[in-house]
């Protein structure tokens, strides 16, 4: 059965309202390829009034919680043991260019650690959402990462944000050693929406240098309720706060942190 605390249906009330505006802008940006300024500035307008929907429905119902942001950053509230966690839109430069594979991430962080996490993807109906030794669910199906361990099947996810020079020299490093064993590497372009697709079982593994924890809350409990190992790529930190992660199924996980490691 698909349980569901109080808390996560107000995380997904606050999301489904989000995404309806998001939609309903998503609708529009199509008009504004075309404009010679494009689309950039009617999007950053988007992402923040979906900041705001989700902002004002949480507070409503517990004033007292902290929140930190994308846009906003950090808002400090009476109780800052509850803090919700937010990125109201994952995938902005694929939202930006008409390309349908976006998200808004939701987290609720309670004493240091992800209870409550929720990707929702409104475009394909997608919502994905997992509670702290509850399981993660997709709708009413439960989630479970693949049983797939070989590289040479395994379809993996990466992601670079901005990619600063030495950035940049590390991830080519990380790919030349990996495609040497895992042919097929996708980037989608919504961190949050990877990591759900490894929850999922789509994706067998995913990693990531440079993800904020807006990007990655969310997704890192998703995974882990569905079977998957989390963490960071280089040492035992967070992950969530740790900017590298890497996740997957236990055996791709364990097999691509090691790759991912050896690289210098
Ligand atoms: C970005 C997306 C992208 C990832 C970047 C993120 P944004 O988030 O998740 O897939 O590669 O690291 O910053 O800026 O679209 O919210
Ligand atoms: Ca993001
Ligand atoms: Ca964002």
């Amino acid at each position: 059965m698909a349980l569901q605390s109080p808390v996560m249906s107000l995380m997904i009330k606050a999301a489904e309202k989000a995404a309806k505006s998001l939609v309903r802008d998503f609708g529009e940006v199509e008009q504004l390829q075309v404009s010679r300024k494009g689309p950039a500035d009617f999007v950053t307008a988007a992402d923040k009034r979906s900041e705001e929907i989700i902002f004002e429905e949480l507070k409503r119902v517990h004033p007292d919680y902290s929140f930190l942001m994308e846009e906003s950053g950090e808002v400090k509230g009476a109780d800052t043991e509850n803090k919700w966690i937010i990125d109201p839109l994952d995938g902005t430069h694929n939202f930006m260019h008409g390309i349908p594979q976006w998200s808004i991430s939701i987290a609720l962080e309670q004493k240091g650690q992800i209870i409550a996490g929720l990707v929702y993807d409104p475009i394909k109906f997608e919502l994905f959402r997992a509670e702290k030794g509850m399981g993660a669910f997709l709708a009413k199906k439960r989630l479970r990462v693949s049983g797939r361990s070989d590289f040479e099947s395994a379809v993996l996810a990466i992601g670079y944000p901005n990619p600063a020079e030495d950035r940049k020299k590390k991830l080519l490093a990380e790919l030349d050693v990996v495609c040497n064993v895992a042919p097929m590497i996708r980037r989608f372009g919504s961190a949050a929406l990877d990591m759900a697709y490894v929850a999922a079982g789509r994706f067998d593994g995913f990693w990531e240098r440079g993800l904020k924890p807006w990007d990655a809350a969310a997704g890192s409990l998703i995974v882990k309720e569905a079977g998957g190992y989390v963490t960071s790529i280089d040492n035992d930190d967070n992950p969530t706060y740790s900017r590298h992660l890497v996740c997957g199924n236990p055996a791709i996980h364990t097999n691509l942190r090691k790759l991912l490691k050896s690289v210098v």
